[in-house]
């Protein structure tokens, strides 16, 4: 049982109370606590200052200058922007890979697409073919930037696939 009921144990009438090599442990103890506990806070409160929008990818994107995109004929996946730009004859259109149930990313089968999550398919044009996805992929309107490079805009959506397509040669 403690002489003083004070967490020091000392007698609060003595002008020069010692401090025990217990109190003396405790209150370090206190002290390692109330910092640790200080710095989970600022952890925490610079997730605020720096919120995960930071860290999305812009909404506009290039995927490169015309003669390198058209150099790859066929369907090629992105995996930064997740989506599937595609080349045919001077053109080129961008699709997006995330599934629209729940935003899995979706594989290119011989079909067209399925989402290895819940099992959506789509067909070659995106169309929702089976499984809980309740809309289409998108495509995404390309132009040609002032830089010279071509640019995604996923604001802009279409999901009529031939206008989708953008003739780099116009
Ligand atoms: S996220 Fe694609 S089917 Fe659920």
């Amino acid at each position: 049982m403690p002489k003083y009921r004070n967490s020091l144990n000392v007698d609060p009438d003595d002008k020069d109370p010692a401090i025990s090599r217990r109190s003396f442990l405790a209150l370090m103890g206190v002290g390692a606590c109330l910092i640790g506990a200080t710095g989970v806070f600022n952890a925490s409160f610079l997730g605020f200052l720096y919120p995960n929008a930071m860290k999305i990818p812009p909404s506009v994107f290039s995927i490169g200058r015309p003669d390198e995109v058209l150099s790859r004929e066929g369907k090629v996946f992105s995996p930064l922007q997740k989506v599937y730009i595609e080349t045919q004859a001077g053109k080129v259109r961008v699709q997006t890979a995330v599934c629209t149930h729940l935003g899995c990313t979706v594989n290119m089968v011989s079909t067209g697409y399925a989402c290895p999550c819940h099992g959506s398919t789509y067909d070659q044009h995106g169309r929702n073919t089976g499984g809980p996805a309740p809309l289409p992929l998108v495509y995404f309107l390309v132009s040609l930037g002032a830089s010279g490079e071509l640019l995604v805009d996923k604001n802009k959506t279409t999901l009529d696939w031939n206008a989708a397509w953008f003739s780099v040669m116009t």
